[in-house]
């Protein structure tokens, strides 16, 4: 067997994310291994989950830290004392230095609950729904110094409906953001992703169905 991807998980949260990457690294869909999970919350339910499967927790609480340098550099040692090849963010609600994102070039991933570039930054559920957006979903994206402008690698797209609130789109948004975001991992463990400036080519480069979404249907 080939040599499993060793990644380390940073979420603040629930971990929904975490729970479905490695739900997938169970059944074998994700060749890849969760080296450690690190939580800058120290009540954070993906410490939790990370627990339970049995993986390394670290909690990094970045209220003790004088600056976002000196916790990030906490983060950064941990993760190279892991020896993770990949970084995913998945709920990670600190936004990271320079530092951090140089000492891991193109290694940091991160999973947007929008259609980038399309509402960036936080609470963008409600957003989409008060700009009138008829589509919303979710991105995967390589992190670099922007908030949420890295590469996108892979993008679902879900409809908004009429009577949709900031809390019904987002349990809609987060049923895709579980299948892409192992789904990105894989193709990075497969050595498929390679980018390019902004731009991203999944090798081998094969054909996409070419059928557009339309809300509301041509036929309403
Ligand atoms: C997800 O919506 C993710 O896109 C965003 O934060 C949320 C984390 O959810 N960055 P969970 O902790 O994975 O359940």
């Amino acid at each position: 067997m080939s040599k499993l991807l060793r990644i380390g998980v940073l979420a603040s949260g629930g971990g929904t994310n975490l729970q479905a990457i490695i739900d997938r690294c169970k059944d074998g869909t994700l060749a890849a291994e969760i080296a450690v999970v690190i939580s800058n919350n120290p009540g954070a339910g993906a410490l939790e989950r990370a627990h339970q499967a049995g993986i390394s927790t670290l909690c990094i609480n970045h209220r003790l830290f004088s600056c976002r340098e000196e916790f990030d550099d906490a983060v950064v040692t941990a993760l190279q004392e892991s020896q993770v090849d990949l970084v995913v963010l998945a709920g990670f609600m600190r936004i990271i230095t320079p530092t951090f994102i140089e000492a891991f070039p193109e290694k940091i991933i991160n999973i947007h609950p929008a259609l980038l570039p399309a509402f960036p930054g936080l609470h963008v559920q409600q957003q989409a729904i008060d700009y009138g957006a008829r589509f919303s979903g979710c991105t995967v994206h390589f992190v670099d110094g922007g908030v949420d402008t890295g590469p996108i690698i892979i993008q679902a797209v879900v409809p908004i409906l009429p009577d949709d609130s900031a809390d019904t789109l987002a349990a809609r948004i987060l049923e895709q953001e579980h299948k892409i975001y192992p789904r990105a991992i894989q193709l990075i463990a497969e050595g498929r992703v390679q980018v390019d400036g902004r731009k991203v080519t999944i090798l081998p480069v094969r054909p996409v169905a070419a059928t557009a979404l339309v809300n509301p249907a041509l036929d309403d």
